[in-house]
């Protein structure tokens, strides 16, 4: 049993700002730098580093191999990772400075996942194991589609939202992961549990993880629901904690952790990773994210 996460690769380049960019407006950087990252990519270190097997299939670019090398570092598998002939995809993303991010991507080379591709790498997993899918690769209904034929289990990180995925059939999704502003653009809903509501009533066989900044997280399916408040963190950057939260969480359940763990898990992890620079290099190893716990625990007792 493993998990096999077909999803982006990306070059982050990351500029400080005293405030995001207006309309019309020409602003300098205080900083810029230049960071592995990408969904994909965050989310197969993210469960590498919590502890669990993952292979990561996509395609990169000539300029994109310090990412595959970053992932073989990390522990990822990285065969089926592969090139192509066109750039890397990459993200210009502005940080201000309360540590809130915007983000422009670049498709590149993460459009460039043909269905032969796709069969050859799902041909190697079968219905044991979990894929995991974000929405920054094309073919994304095509991989849902040969996940659920194949009776795998999908975790399908929704971000980010496009009139794509609005329109996709989620049926063979087993977990969903949303934040609020991606559940009300789903939905058309904004409250938390009319989110989940309404995604229980389309889909009766998944699992919600609905997660709210500051608020915490919920998980709800048709027989519970789970709540699991936040960590206290000083934010630094925020982007690649949802890849965190997604990676830690699923690392979690494939090592047989109980909901109320891997939510509790997942919610450290991202509060660290809030606490550091940049997307992948802010992700914590999992003997950083027990300490924390433990300290955490103690203080409350
Ligand atoms: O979720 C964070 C990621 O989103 C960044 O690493 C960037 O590449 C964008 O894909």
């Amino acid at each position: 049993m493993g998990i096999i996460n077909f999803g982006s690769l990306n070059i982050d380049r990351v500029y400080k700002v005293s405030h995001f960019v207006r309309p019309g407006e020409t602003i300098s950087s205080e900083s810029y730098k230049c960071f592995p990252g990408g969904k994909g990519l965050n989310q197969s270190i993210a469960i590498s580093r919590a502890g669990a097997k993952v292979t990561h299939a996509g395609t990169i670019g000539a300029d994109g191999g310090f990412l595959k090398e970053l992932l073989k570092q990390s522990g990822v598998d990285t065969r089926y990772v592969r090139e192509s002939e066109n750039v890397t995809g990459h993200a210009l993303i502005q940080v201000s400075e309360e540590g809130e991010n915007c983000i422009i991507l670049y498709k590149g080379s993460n459009y460039e996942n043909d269905v032969n591709f796709i069969d050859y790498v799902l041909a190697g997993f079968n219905s044991e194991d979990i894929l995991v899918l974000q929405n920054e690769i094309n073919n994304l209904e095509y991989l849902l589609q040969c996940g659920k034929q194949k009776g795998m289990r999908i975790l399908l990180n929704a971000s980010p939202v496009d009139e794509r995925l609005k329109n996709m059939d989620l049926t063979g999704v087993t977990w969903l992961m949303v934040n609020e502003t991606e559940g009300l653009e789903i939905t058309g809903e904004n409250k938390p549990e009319r989110i989940a509501a309404q995604l229980l009533d389309k889909y009766p066989a998944m699992n919600v993880i609905l997660t709210l900044g500051t608020d915490g997280c919920v998980y709800q399916n048709k027989e519970n629901r789970i709540y699991q408040s936040c960590f206290p963190a000083e934010t630094v950057d925020t982007t690649a904690a949802g890849d965190t939260f997604t990676g830690y969480f699923i690392a979690s359940v494939l090592t047989g952790k109980s909901m109320e763990e891997a939510l509790e898990i997942a919610s450290c992890a991202a509060a660290m990773a809030v606490s550091r620079e940049g997307a992948a290099v802010s992700i914590p190893i999992y003997a950083e994210v027990e300490k924390k716990l433990m300290d955490w625990h103690e203080i409350k007792h």
